[in-house]
């Protein structure tokens, strides 16, 4: 192995390639060793045996060979040996960047566990170092590539730099890497317990086994001070991993120079790798033209653009992985104009409303709905319960996607499907045959049905169930209950005469741009209150074509509500439809009407049957589907492959793990632990409502209600929480989120009662009242 002066064409050919549209101009290298033999016993590196020094300048040469950035910054660090003279490497190391370095590169000190550590505090305070790079080989033990964390990154190490804001560069060992529950085990804590000290996991968390990071990166999604570098890892495997669990945010690029200068690649072979150099292959290899193996630094490269290129990303994201990220990181070390500045989702707001009628399609994720003056509004991904803003913080988020979501964010399962399709391709001349297969689901699953149709979206599916009933019974009129979308059917009720339906959505919520010929087909009433069905079916005559409602929502049926609903409506002509957009699923499987035990004769979905995939479906009695056959209910988008294929997901997922269930038991020990916390707190008035799987929480204080709300939601959200009135328990909120939200909530609360007894809630929350959500009929 020998560090390479000069490149074969070949290598500059496939450097070209994986360049070539790819790298940013000015580029920072997180991982970066300058050398000098004066350090070192002598041939303690052989690859290095006729190189004297390489310092920042050959660093950045010998990069530029193959990488054309125009600027190259680095974090530089010295090579960790067990020869080394670290005194003398490190003094050396830092005035090396002070002097040739760029005015943005800066130097860590390879520090061992038994150096002296008030001198360690001392470099470090004194700013020559913005961290410490540590190393295995320091470790007192025989084996040390066994060593724990703690084994060669001690506490002393981690109090240090989180008094400092430093970087902790750290290439973990043991064989399973990040999958090994000693080194999970020890970076959770010792991140967690030094919030201020930023981690860099050298190497993907080294993932030379790809397989490591793709089971192992999990443990440290949401360890927030920790990032990986991309430094010698040689297969898209291992990025791709990265990128899926981490984000674009947490992937720092560094080539590992020296070693990005050899020839050779690391590979996987089964659970561990294999250093492939062309001398290991052949021990008479000469000649570089006789070999495909390229530098592992062109390697890397290669990898890592195809990795970003399978995962879709955006040239800012290239941007961060290759510069911003690496400012970031080192922010607390750098002049504050060189770190890129922080995109607050209130600005990107205040943008939207100028160029996006309403600023974005759902009134519920409008910011003024939550909190105007903090809400993140904009997110960068999601998983599970969690959602990473445009900063990159990280929230546990009880709002549920506003009740999209039952599973998860980007749950794997139904991702997987999805992915399946998006690869196979979603949309073409011919029908996906998943519609088929998802159909006969859904028949299965509703024994009365026998025909399906698919929509895009739960208002979408709610108004073909409608022209459905009105194409069957050659009538107009709906009487209904709940709130069931946007569309001209549900907003005629507001049309009326009388003030009906004023009370119960948002003011400004007019019915403008309805046509005033639908006054009187729709009218409203209410939920358990039988008479007032049989004033609206008067009102209708007989021209009832359908009783429209929500099966349950903030109440239970009472006295055979639901049963006696749809006897009245049969009895007079009307077809009876049960929306189960919002409580399909998650009030039981398939929907609220097993809980209930009743058979409508539509029952419709959205929402959760698609775990955030456009998506809706209306199940029908047959002879209703059949009758309603003449009518035109056609789009072209009904037809895409994506919904169908979440929705099959999404429906095996939720049976077979019994998700209802779950949900419904985990939200009730969330709503026990919001009414015990109601009770320690009066004066905040808090009322604890909804069903289990769906708690709700209102102060009951007239009108500084709003303000207490959106104190609630600000402080939460500082806390690392999204809130609402309405908490949607999700499959991915376990036991641990729940009560870290019921801590979180005791909390904030504590600080509102404070609040609200000194009279002080206008005051503390700057807002006059924001907008209100809807008042439900059900
Ligand atoms: C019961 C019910 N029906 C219909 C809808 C409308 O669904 P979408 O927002 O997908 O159009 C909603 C949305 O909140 C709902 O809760």
């Amino acid at each position: 192995m020998k560090y390479l002066e000069t490149l074969t064409s070949r290598d500059q050919q496939l450097a070209a390639a994986a360049v070539a549209d790819f790298l940013p101009q000015e580029i920072y290298d997180i991982h970066t060793h300058p050398y000098h033999a004066d350090h070192f016993a002598p041939n303690a590196w052989p690859f290095l045996s006729d190189k004297k020094v390489l310092g920042c300048v050959e660093h950045r040469a010998a990069l530029q060979r193959y990488m054309p950035a125009k600027k190259i910054h680095g974090l530089y660090f010295g090579m960790p040996h067990k020869t080394a003279d670290r005194g003398a490497m490190n003094t050396w190391v830092a005035g090396e960047v002070r002097a040739q370095g760029t005015p943005l590169s800066r130097a860590l000190m390879v520090v061992s566990p038994s150096d002296n550590q008030s001198a360690v505090a001392t470099a470090l305070r004194s700013g020559q170092f913005c961290g410490i790079k540590v190393y295995h080989c320091y470790s007192q033990r025989p084996d040390t590539m066994n060593a724990t964390v703690e084994e060669f990154a001690p506490e002393w190490m981690w109090e240090l730099l989180h008094e400092t804001r430093g970087v902790l560069l750290l290439h973990i060992v043991r064989d399973g890497a990040m999958e090994d529950t000693s080194n999970q085990a020890s970076l959770r804590r010792l991140c967690r317990a030094y919030p201020q000290a930023k981690l860099i996991l050298a190497h993907v968390a080294r993932s030379f086994s790809y397989r490591n990071a793709r089971k192992g990166l999990h443990a440290i999604a949401d360890i927030d001070n920790a990032v990986i570098d991309t430094s010698a890892i040689c297969e898209s495997e291992a990025f791709r991993a990265a990128l899926k669990i981490l984000g674009p945010r947490r992937v720092l690029w560094g080539s590992d120079f020296a070693i990005s200068e050899l020839r050779g690649r690391c590979v996987t072979t089964g659970g561990l790798f294999f250093w492939l150099h062309p001398e290991l292959i052949r021990a008479d290899y000469k000649a570089p033209s006789s070999t495909d193996l390229t530098l592992v630094g062109i390697e890397s490269l290669q990898s890592l653009r195809e990795a970003c290129e399978d995962t879709g990303l955006t040239q800012g994201d290239i941007n961060d992985i290759f510069m911003g990220n690496a400012l970031r990181t080192l922010a607390p070390h750098l002049p504050a104009e060189a770190v890129p500045a922080a995109d607050t989702g209130l600005e990107l707001w205040q943008r939207a409303r100028t160029v996006i009628s309403g600023g974005t399609g759902l009134l519920s994720k409008r910011a003024e709905m939550f909190d105007a003056k903090s809400w993140p509004a904009y997110f960068s991904r999601c998983s599970g319960s969690e959602v990473w803003d445009l900063q990159d913080r990280r929230y546990i988020d009880f709002a549920g996607g506003v009740g999209a979501i039952l599973l998860g964010y980007a749950d794997p399962d139904v991702t997987a499907a999805v992915r399946r399709r998006l690869t196979l391709g979603s949309y073409c001349t011919l029908v996906n045959p998943q519609e088929v297969e998802l159909a006969e689901t859904l028949v299965a699953l509703h024994p009365w049905a026998g025909k399906v149709r698919y929509a895009r979206g739960g208002g979408d599916a709610m108004t073909m169930s409608v022209r459905i009933a009105r194409a069957a019974t050659g009538r107009s009129g709906v009487a209904f209950c709940g709130y069931h979308g946007w569309h001209d059917w549900y907003l005629a009720a507001n049309l009326g005469e009388t003030d009906a339906l004023n009370g119960h959505l948002l003011p400004g919520l007019e019915p403008k741009g309805v046509p005033r010929e639908l006054k009187g087909t729709s009218v409203p009433f209410r939920y358990n209150d039988l008479a007032s069905l049989e004033a609206a079916i008067a009102k209708l005559g007989d021209n009832l074509a359908a009783v429209v409602m929500e099966p349950m929502r903030s109440q239970l049926p009472k006295d055979d509500f639901l049963a006696k609903v749809a006897a009245r409506c049969r009895a007079a002509g009307g077809i009876f439809v049960v929306d189960e957009v919002t409580s399909g699923l998650r009030y039981g499987f398939p929907g609220a009407l097993s809980r209930l035990g009743i058979e409508p004769d539509l029952a419709v979905y959205a929402k959760a049957m698609s775990n955030g995939f456009p998506f809706g479906a209306v199940v029908g009695r047959d002879a209703i589907m059949q009758a309603a056959d003449g009518s035109f209910i056609s789009s072209s988008y009904w037809t895409d492959g994506v919904g169908p294929a979440a929705a099959l997901a999404v429906l095996k997922k939720v049976k077979s793990l019994g998700v209802s269930e779950l949900v419904w038991q985990r939200g009730g020990v969330l709503q026990t632990g919001l009414k015990t916390m109601a009770a320690r707190h009066p004066a905040c008035k808090l009322i604890v409502g909804g069903m289990p799987a769906t708690p709700t929480m209102s102060f009951d204080l007239g009108a500084d209600a709003p303000l207490a709300q959106t104190l609630y939601v600000r402080k939460m959200r500082e806390r690392g929480f999204l809130v609402s009135s309405y908490y949607y328990v999700m499959l991915a909120h376990d036991e641990a989120k729940i009560q870290l939200l019921l801590t979180a909530a005791d909390e904030t609360m504590g600080e509102i009662a404070a609040i609200v007894l000194a009279g002080r809630l206008a005051e503390e929350s700057g807002v006059a009242r924001g907008l209100r959500g809807f008042t439900r009929l059900a």
